[in-house]
């Protein structure tokens, strides 16, 4: 079963996922890597030359593919959770959690790197806020939420653990009923 996590950008899926992998000896997968892995090309790139929306139809698809894996811990970008289809492929076979951060955290994580797109605005803090309110309902509808603002990767991993561990528990339980 696969450890899937979504949220926001700037929620800790990245550094949580690399840690959750090596803890418990499974696959690492970025979804954004391998879409730019395959695309010979970066997130960046594909935003300005070809739009959001193309760059949401290679998202599908890597999904779907990735989604076919075991025993992977999956990291996927922020905006994974806008199309059900994705939710749906993902939910086969891993438990899903959406990370979360309050949206001064995402700004001071965020504010260093430019590899966000969706960021890289004349005012990011407006556009994360903006972001954050058009996308809550579709990462509350993501059944495991953890918010990371004042918690370490450790404490985080801890508790992505736990409920993992739980539901695998009761995953035979679960196919029958
Ligand atoms: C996006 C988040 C990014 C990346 C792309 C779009 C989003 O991933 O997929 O820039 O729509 O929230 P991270 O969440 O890993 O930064």
């Amino acid at each position: 079963m696969n450890i899937v996590l979504l949220g926001f950008m700037g929620t800790g899926k990245t550094v949580i996922g690399k840690l959750l992998a090596a803890k418990l000896k499974m696959r690492y997968i970025d979804i954004d890597e391998e879409i730019e892995k395959e695309e010979k090309s970066t997130i960046s790139r594909i935003f300005s030359r070809l739009g959001e929306e193309h760059f949401r139809s290679l998202e599908k698809k890597k999904v779907a593919e990735i989604s076919q894996g075991d025993n992977q811990v999956i990291s996927s970008g922020g905006g994974v959770v806008l199309n059900p289809e994705n939710i749906k492929n993902l939910e086969r076979d891993g438990v899903l959690f959406c990370l979360e951060a309050a949206p001064e955290v995402i700004f001071e994580r965020t504010r260093r790197y430019t590899h966000r797109p969706l960021l890289e605005t004349a005012g990011p803090q407006k556009a994360i806020e903006a972001l954050l309110r058009k996308r809550s309902g579709y990462y509350q509808k993501i059944k495991n939420h953890i918010d990371t603002s004042d918690l370490n990767p450790e404490e985080v991993a801890q508790k992505v653990i736990r409920i993992y561990r739980e539901n695998k528990k009761n995953k035979p339980q679960m196919d029958t009923g």
